[in-house]
């Protein structure tokens, strides 16, 4: 089993994060050490349920918890205000009080509601995340940061809930299917870019095959949330250092406006380090040859593939909101040199314009 730790401000706000495969089925034991009352809420996703459900109740039993499944439906629509009220008050009725523990099992949808319920019934109760697709075991299961949605937009309402503890068994990715895991990967290779070419260039070298080979997945999934955690950690003293985890996302969120979220998030963040690369090299002396590698590894996973129409002039509009916002302008992460990320403000506009049509114009389909 291998662990990373999260030093963090706060009373009891430091955790671990415990990484194994197969670690699903001693999780009663890991929690052990947390001393949670013996009954306590899993909340998953229906789907995540008919998995894995039982395994996990037995694990817990195992070690004499008494878990009581509360499950909502997969996709993003779960991170709602009704189904948050829905889920307090079946709490409420199975007699969950301050101490409860709640285990967020699923995605990172089923992680963003737990949290943001862990966080406000009665003002605060313990939370355990058990990711169990790649982007929640890398990003959304690690920081705290929990969220709901309004009709207006995404992640409009949320909190901050460190979890007492996340246990990571890649093992849950077999099931996976493959444009979830593409989804998660674009993370990953988001990780390497920013702070690991070791990442990357073993990434370069397995390409789609990392999923059939345990350890390996194990070393990715351990390399990329250290990164994640590292900077959670480090980011009270140093604000700019959480702004780098955004590389590939300020074209990637135009992107997904622009398609009117036909595209994927990880599509579009993947397409989004694509053009940042070009902009690197532009704007912050990335070397050509490493740019080209990059957007190469990028090609190579899919990425690039079958895009659905995009409305230029949509993402530009989206990114010129975006800019109105900010008061440094159109502010990018740019690499220097792979695994080398700096912040790029006042990019202009026309210039993110250029890469954008360089990029929709030699897609590969
Ligand atoms: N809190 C954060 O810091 C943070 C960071 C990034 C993303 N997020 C949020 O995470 C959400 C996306 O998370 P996601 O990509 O994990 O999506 P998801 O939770 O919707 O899961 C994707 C799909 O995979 C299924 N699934 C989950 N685990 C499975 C498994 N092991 N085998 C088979 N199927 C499985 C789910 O039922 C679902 O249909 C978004 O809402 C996003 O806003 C949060
Ligand atoms: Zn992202």
């Amino acid at each position: 089993m291998r662990e990373i730790f999260l030093p963090l401000a706060g009373q009891d706000a430091s955790h671990r994060l415990l990484l194994g495969p197969g670690l699903r089925h001693r999780l009663g034991h890991l929690l052990k050490p947390l001393a949670f009352p013996p009954r306590l809420f899993v909340i998953t996703d229906r789907r995540v349920m008919r998995l894995y459900g039982q395994e996990v109740q037995e694990a817990l039993a195992a070690a004499g918890f008494q878990a009581i499944f509360l499950t909502v439906a997969p996709g993003e629509r779960a991170k709602s205000w009704a189904v948050v009220k829905r889920l307090a008050r079946e709490l409420l009725a199975q007699g969950a009080h301050r101490g409860t523990a709640l285990i967020a099992l699923g995605g990172g949808v089923v992680g963003d509601v737990t949290g943001f319920l862990a966080s406000l019934y009665m003002r605060g109760v313990p939370l355990v995340q058990v990711p169990t697709t790649l982007l929640a075991m890398v990003d959304a299961g690690i920081g705290g940061k929990t969220a709901i949605n309004l009709p207006e937009g995404k992640n409009l309402l949320g909190t901050f809930h460190q979890p007492r503890l996340v246990v990571i068994d890649p093992e849950f990715l077999a099931t996976l299917p493959q444009k979830e895991r593409l989804n998660g990967l674009a993370e990953v290779l988001k990780a390497g870019f920013i702070r690991d070419r070791e990442l990357l260039a073993g990434l370069g070298r397995k390409g789609l095959g990392i999923f059939h080979h345990p350890d390996e997945l194990l070393e990715v999934i351990h390399r990329a949330a250290s990164i994640k955690a590292a900077i959670v950690a480090a980011d009270s003293r140093e604000a700019d250092l959480r702004r780098l985890l955004n590389f590939g996302h300020t074209l990637g969120h135009g992107l997904e406006t622009g398609s009117n979220y036909r595209l994927p998030h990880g599509r579009a963040v993947a397409l989004g380090m694509l053009m940042a690369l070009k902009l690197s090299e532009q704007l912050a002396g990335l070397p050509g040859d490493e740019s080209r590698w990059g957007q190469e590894l990028l090609r190579n996973f899919g990425y690039v593939r079958r895009l659905p129409r995009l409305d230029r002039r949509a993402v530009l509009a989206a990114l010129a909101r975006d800019k109105k916002r900010q008061e440094a302008g159109l502010v990018f992460v740019l690499l220097k040199r792979l695994g080398e990320a700096v912040i790029q403000e006042n990019v202009p506009l026309a210039l993110a314009g250029e890469v954008l049509s360089a990029v929709l114009e030699g897609r590969d389909d």
